[in-house]
């Protein structure tokens, strides 16, 4: 592992979460969600960024590339998720683990939210669990981060 530092990545409107739609986002606030989980795992150091613009999140992840130390991302990109080539490109093109997690189940949700144009190029997808996808996130990241990017699983037929 090349340090102990996770990027806690939010995209646009997260920072209102607690007042948006929390029949579906539930009522915690993005602050409590990042407290939550700096409690929860003590021996590690989190870094937390939020914008509302997809370019200040391509910048975050290369900065943290750049200055190195990083266990890897739990990204929760909001509606960028849904159609960001750019951010897509920017995951695939830094050497971070990154973990796409959602909230709510993208896939019990509206057709536009169903497909993620990230997934293919993050480690894995957490998607349906409220706060706790990003609990779950950070212990997937402690898993799977040696191995870096993706798995390639080789399919035998039979
Ligand atoms: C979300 C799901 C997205 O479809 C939506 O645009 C969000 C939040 C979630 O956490 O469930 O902003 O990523």
């Amino acid at each position: 592992m090349s340090g102990n530092s996770i990027l806690v990545l939010n995209g646009p409107n997260l920072s209102r979460l607690g007042k948006r739609e929390p029949e579906i986002y539930g009522h915690q606030t993005l602050a409590d969600i990042n407290c939550g989980v700096a409690e929860s795992f003590p021996d590690l150091t989190f870094e937390f960024f939020q914008s509302e613009h997809e370019g200040m999140l391509i910048e975050k992840l290369f900065e943290c590339e750049d200055r190195g130390g990083f266990i890897g991302v739990i990204l929760n990109a909001g509606a960028l998720t849904h159609y960001s080539i750019a951010l897509r490109d920017a995951i695939s093109a830094v050497s971070l683990a990154v973990v796409e997690v959602h909230l709510s189940n993208i896939y019990a949700r509206e057709e536009f939210r169903r497909s993620s144009v990230i997934s293919e190029v993050c480690m894995g997808v957490i998607s349906g669990f409220g706060a706790n996808s990003y609990h779950l996130g950070v212990r997937a990241l402690v898993g799977i981060a040696p191995r870096k990017k993706k798995i390639s699983v080789a399919v035998r037929e039979a």
